[in-house]
């Protein structure tokens, strides 16, 4: 019946019930939430790096404006030079990614409801002035601590593919965490989603010395949202953050890789971890996914077992304060690859550390 029985139809009004009607936890769901809710056809974020062209997901995603921004600051150095793992690699790298969460912490939230600067934040000019900023973590081991209590093993899905006609799709799809909500419409068979938990807990945060509102907070007022402007009943609204990349790239005009992740924020870092394998290392795309990795989330450097194990001077590091964090490994990242252009070959590399596959069909 098309997707009006799901956002106004039987299927909505099955869902509202179940949620208002929960015996745990009753919710405040109204039909008039599903029914102006818009799917929105969105121009993706772009840049490029090292003369590939990237394409990511625009906000309420934080994953291509954050991506291309720690790209912007990674291109400014000869990483093709460096040791992959060596220790001068690592800073860059690990930098990279932790000043490009401090801008997403600071300016990215539902761009319906708030100005996203996000031309300048992708911009070659803001990487050279950010570049300053690149230095050894400092952050302090309660930071790591609090944000621990957070990390979870929750899993989304991820899905690349090209075809023969050298179409590409990289698309992320989510409830959150494992069963979402835990709620199951009954009869219908799916799981609703606990999206809220990507917005901040806190509605303020500190900038500097001052305290200022946290941009991804839960409206305390239902104001219009601007996707649905011309729709009466849509009040609220906000959409969470998220940092889900699905990403494609493309080499003179044509698709050269489509690449994503699950992990919550962790999937940035995963991302970025393969396209500088792929474009800086010029691995194979098993190897790309395959090598162990390293990421940066604003709070200090974490770090796969088997990328530790390889490099002894990182003890060093973590002996003189600097935070490296050992962690199972992370991320399952799902890759197709344009071998060669010419011939039209591909090659699909799936995650070890997760449960998928890949296929030629
Ligand atoms: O921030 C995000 O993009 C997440 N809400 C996506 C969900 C996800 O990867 C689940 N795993 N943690």
């Amino acid at each position: 019946q098309g997707p009006a029985v799901f956002n106004r139809g039987i299927i909505a009004r099955n869902i509202v019930q179940n949620v208002r009607e929960s015996p745990l936890h009753p919710g405040v769901l109204v039909l008039a939430d599903l029914s102006s809710y818009r799917a929105c056809l969105r121009t993706p974020v772009s840049g490029s790096y090292r003369g590939y062209q990237i394409y990511g997901m625009p906000p309420p995603s934080s994953g291509g404006i954050a991506a291309l921004e720690a790209l912007n600051l990674l291109e400014r150095y000869p990483l093709e030079d460096l040791i992959r793992e060596g220790e001068t690699f690592v800073r860059i790298f690990s930098q990279a990614q932790r000043i490009a969460f401090m801008d997403r912490k600071h300016c990215l939230a539902d761009a319906d409801f708030v100005d996203i600067p996000r031309s300048k934040l992708i911009s070659k000019k803001w990487a050279r002035s950010r570049m300053r900023l690149i230095r050894h973590s400092s952050s302090t081991r309660e930071e790591i601590a609090r944000r621990l209590g957070l990390a979870g093993n929750e899993r989304t899905s991820h899905i690349s593919i090209m075809d023969a006609l050298g179409n590409a799709l990289a698309m992320t799809t989510t409830i959150e965490h494992y069963f979402g909500s835990a709620m199951v419409v009954p009869g219908r068979g799916f799981v609703l989603n606990n999206e809220l938990t990507d917005f901040d807990a806190e509605p303020h945060r500190a900038f500097g010395r001052r305290r200022v509102p946290s941009l991804n907070r839960v409206e305390s007022e239902r104001k219009p949202r601007r996707t649905a402007v011309d729709i009466p009943a849509s009040l609220g609204g906000k959409r969470p953050l998220s940092s889900m990349s699905p990403t494609l790239v493309f080499k003179d005009g044509k698709p050269y890789a489509s690449l994503g992740s699950p992990g919550g924020t962790q999937i940035i870092g995963v991302v970025l971890n393969v396209l500088v394998n792929l474009i800086d290392f010029h691995m194979s795309a098993e190897e790309a996914v395959h090598a162990p990795r390293l990421i940066h989330r604003g709070q200090g450097i974490e770090v796969e077992e088997e990328f530790f194990r390889n490099n002894p001077w990182m003890a060093t590091w973590q002996s003189k304060g600097i935070l490296v964090e050992v962690r199972e490994p992370f991320g399952d990242l799902q890759l197709v690859l344009v071998e060669n252009p010419e011939e039209g070959w591909l090659s699909g590399a799936s995650d070890p550390r997760g449960e998928g596959t890949t296929q030629g069909i």
